[in-house]
């Protein structure tokens, strides 16, 4: 659908799944750079600089000015990204890496390669990657995010596709945006309770030490995140369904939210919870750590990042971006040597 902006017919949609499924695997060379990252290396770092190496295998294979190009590339970055995600995982826990299983659907094989092991039998929960799956679609696109911006930034230059996604993957990483997720977790356990809700609130109103309540506002949506709602009903299920209906996490996310929405400060600059409030509850109950849950955004993210690349690539009206820059510094200033400064 954000591809083409049609749902693929029946026929379409073999052609891609497959398509997507034939481009799982990593060249067994690009694995190996794995091996030069410090083991606590931080998995957003891994995956921002494999997904730029790609631009050194496919270079001779990405004229983007070549429609059969462009797909091929939007496929292999939406069925590549897992496995490059998947290996950033396991190289911090010292695991062997898992290869893809093309037998199964695209979450339960994010899934089975972030947690099967050689060793023994891993049965992927249809719940977990039912879970997954809404994050991802929730996740997929969002118009002129700062990353996706930032893609198409880059890739306006006319650079080899795969370094913007790179740049994508960078921009995604601040805590303003997609790194939300793992702060508003940070954040929640740092409340811890309750109790602590209203000085913890004071801080953020305080603004003194540039304490921010993550997970909440939004530069474009003022009354409400609709994601959000989304991903809290979900919540509710997944922690239901998983035996956690009392996670302490989840009760304190939902106090704090109730807290913040009657309180003057939120209300009147109009900040509600955004898409990234509830979504690390749901990982976190699906085992998955917290410095993985923006590399679980950038999995979704690439497939709007590919559209909206391969978009503005089609498009032959495309100029190199060039924001305009609104000097307000000083004017004439004279150069002094070095020995006088
Ligand atoms: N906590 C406390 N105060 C806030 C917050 C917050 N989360 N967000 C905005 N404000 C205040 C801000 O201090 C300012 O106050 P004042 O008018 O007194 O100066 C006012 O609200 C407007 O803030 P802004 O920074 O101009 O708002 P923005 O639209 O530029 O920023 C935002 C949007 C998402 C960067 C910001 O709300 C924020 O930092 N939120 C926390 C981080 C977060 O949850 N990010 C995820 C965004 S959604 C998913 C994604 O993009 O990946």
């Amino acid at each position: 659908l954000l591809q083409h902006g049609e749902l693929p017919n029946k026929a379409e949609l073999a052609v891609f799944t497959r398509s997507i499924m034939r481009h799982t695997m990593l060249n067994e060379w690009l694995l190996r750079f794995y091996r030069s990252f410090h083991h606590n290396a931080h998995p957003m770092a891994m995956v921002a600089t494999i997904v730029a190496s790609l631009a050194a295998f496919y270079h001779d294979s990405t004229n983007i000015n070549n429609d059969r190009h462009r797909e091929i590339f939007s496929h292999r970055m939406i069925a590549k990204l897992p496995t490059i995600a998947a290996a950033s995982y396991k190289h911090a826990l010292g695991q062997p890496f898992i290869y893809p299983r093309n037998d199964l659907d695209y979450c339960a094989n994010v899934l089975n390669m972030l947690f099967s092991v050689p060793c023994e039998p891993y049965e992927v929960d249809p719940l977990h990657a039912k879970a997954l799956d809404l994050l991802f679609i929730l996740h997929a696109d969002h118009e002129q995010n700062a990353s996706t911006s930032t893609v198409r930034l880059a890739g306006s230059t006319g650079c080899n596709p795969y370094t913007a996604m790179s740049a994508g993957v960078s921009a995604l990483w601040g805590p303003a945006h997609g790194g939300a997720n793992e702060a508003v977790v940070d954040m929640l356990e740092k409340i811890g309770d309750v109790s602590h809700v209203p000085d913890f609130l004071a801080r953020v109103k305080d603004k003194a030490g540039g304490v921010r309540l993550m997970g909440f506002g939004h530069r474009v949506y003022k009354n409400f995140d609709p994601r959000a709602t989304i991903i809290r009903e979900m919540c509710h299920q997944v922690l239901g369904k998983l035996g956690q209906s009392n996670n302490p996490l989840f009760e304190l996310a939902l106090r704090l939210e109730e807290i913040a929405l009657k309180d003057d400060y939120f209300i009147s600059r109009k900040l509600y919870p955004n898409v990234d409030f509830y979504s690390g509850i749901i990982y976190r109950a699906l085992g998955i750590p917290r410095e993985m849950f923006t590399v679980m955004f950038a999995i979704a993210r690439t497939a709007g990042w590919v559209a909206h690349w391969s978009e503005m690539i089609a498009d032959p009206t495309l100029k190199i971006a060039r924001p305009r820059q609104l000097y307000t510094g000083p004017t004439q200033r004279d150069y002094v040597p070095v020995t006088k400064r």
